[in-house]
């Protein structure tokens, strides 16, 4: 698959995934509304508001497929992570805890954002794929050494973390290939993990995944720090 095609495919895909988003949140307010429990309505409409301006944004890039499908910016990681918190409780459903955790102080890196967003929707996705009865998902982040080596960079690493079903030898050297899925036909199009690469490759990082099966999986996302806060 050429690059172009794989992002405008990739595109389509994360725009699938806020719509999905925007869906469940709307069915759950549905749900809480027919029971009478609308006090706590807000964190489910921030969740689909979030999931509109999402949509709204890669609905643009694909209007200008061929021209920027980029546009990085400066932003401070833990507080971009924590400000996705709710949204990415509810992508993983109520059998899931979703830990958050920060040991370091927070970090400025140089990224696109909404790709770092559609980038943590899909690994929380792949988690919860692989954990069918529940269990947890922790995303963290910490200062880290180079991965390749010193090259004179530090990285912040981010690291999703689930306690799910893990990935078998001869799967894990195929899960960044375009279109290489191991669901079923309709659920899966295997397009997460390269658009992943994808944004890692353009933030100047690295991407590693560990995993075994029945261990787990940890992947874990290696992105040049620009500054302390
Ligand atoms: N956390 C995980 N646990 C177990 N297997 C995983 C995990 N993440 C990825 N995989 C494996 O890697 C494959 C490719 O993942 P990728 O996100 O690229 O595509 P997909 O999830 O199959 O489809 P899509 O993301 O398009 O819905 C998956 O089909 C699965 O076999
Ligand atoms: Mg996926």
């Amino acid at each position: 698959m050429h690059t172009k095609d794989l992002l405008a495919s990739g595109v389509a895909h994360d725009l699938n995934n806020r719509l999905q988003s925007m869906a469940n949140a709307l069915g759950l307010m549905r749900l809480r509304v027919a029971s009478g429990r609308t006090s706590d309505l807000n964190s489910l409409i921030e969740v689909a508001e979030r999931a509109l301006v999402g949509a709204g944004e890669l609905a643009h890039r694909l209007m200008s497929a061929g021209r920027t499908l980029q546009s990085d910016e400066l932003i401070l990681l833990n507080k971009t992570v924590s400000s996705m918190r709710d949204m990415l409780r509810y992508v993983a459903g109520e059998a899931i805890t979703l830990r958050l955790a920060f040991p370091d102080s927070d970090t400025w890196i140089l990224c696109d954002s909404h790709l770092l967003e559609c980038a943590l929707i899909n690994l929380v996705i792949n988690s919860r794929d692989a954990m069918p009865r529940g269990g947890l998902i922790t995303i963290e982040t910490r200062k880290a050494c180079s991965p390749a080596g010193d090259d004179g960079q530090e990285y912040v690493s981010l690291s999703v973390t689930d306690s799910g079903s893990g990935i078998a030898p001869d799967v894990l050297e195929k899960v960044f290939e375009p279109s290489f899925t191991t669901k079923p036909k309709g659920s899966g199009t295997g397009l997460g993990l390269p658009m992943i690469r994808h944004f890692v490759d353009q933030a100047r990082g690295r991407i590693e995944v560990h995993s075994a099966p029945e261990q787990g999986t940890r992947i874990e996302l290696y992105l040049p720090i620009v500054a302390e806060s």
